[in-house]
C-alpha cells in the first residue's frame, strides 16, 4: 500500500507530524510527503490514498501553505470523484469557537469537488497532554483498514 501525505502548516507541526508518520510506517507502507503549496488538484493521486494533515491559524483560518491549493479548488471546481482522501487536523481547543476549522474547511471543499472520504476526519488538540503522533497514528491505521487503494 502507498499513501500520499499532504501537509498544510503555519508553524511546521503538520510537516513534522508527516515525517513522524513516515518514519513509523517505514517498511510497512510507502509514504510520499509533499507540502500542499506544491500540489494542485490534478496532482492528487488516483491510486494512492491522499492523506491531508492540516492545521488552523488566525481565527479559524487556513495555514498559509494550504491556501494556494484551496484557492485552486475554489476557482477550478475540479471533479475529484476518482480521488480518495483522509484528513487529519491540528488545532487547539483554547480556540473554542474555531477549533480545527482549517481541516474542516479543506474537507468540505474536497467533498464539494466529489472526492471520496475514507474514514472520519481525525483531530488533534495541541492543548492536550498528548503528542500529535499518539493520536494521528492510531487514527491512520484505523482509516487505512477502510481504504480500498493499493
Ligand atoms: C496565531 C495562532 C492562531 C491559532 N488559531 C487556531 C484556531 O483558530 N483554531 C484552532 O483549532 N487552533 C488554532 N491554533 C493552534 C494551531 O492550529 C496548533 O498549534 C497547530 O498544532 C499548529 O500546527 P502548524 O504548526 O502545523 O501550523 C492557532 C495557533 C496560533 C499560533
Amino acid at each position: 500500500m502507498q499513501i500520499r501525505l499532504l501537509y498544510g502548516t503555519e508553524t511546521g507541526t503538520a510537516e513534522i507530524l508527516c515525517d513522524d508518520i513516515k518514519d513509523e510506517l517505514d517498511g510497512e507502507i510507502e509514504c510520499e510527503i509533499q507540502s500542499l503549496e506544491d500540489v494542485g488538484p490534478s496532482d492528487l493521486s488516483t491510486d494512492a490514498l491522499n492523506v491531508f494533515v492540516v492545521s488552523t491559524t488566525g481565527s479559524g483560518d487556513l495555514p498559509f501553505t494550504a491556501i494556494p491549493f484551496f484557492d485552486k479548488l475554489q476557482a477550478e471546481k475540479p471533479d475529484l470523484s476518482n480521488i480518495q482522501f483522509a484528513i487529519f487536523g491540528l488545532g487547539d481547543k483554547t480556540f473554542a469557537a474555531t477549533y480545527n476549522f482549517g481541516s474542516e474547511t479543506v474537507m468540505n471543499k474536497l467533498l464539494e469537488c466529489k472526492a471520496k472520504q475514507v474514514g472520519q476526519r481525525g483531530i488533534f488538540d495541541a492543548a492536550s497532554n498528548e503528542m500529535p503522533e499518539e493520536v494521528a497514528l492510531p487514527w491512520l491505521r484505523e482509516t487505512l483498514e477502510g481504504a480500498s487503494v493499493s
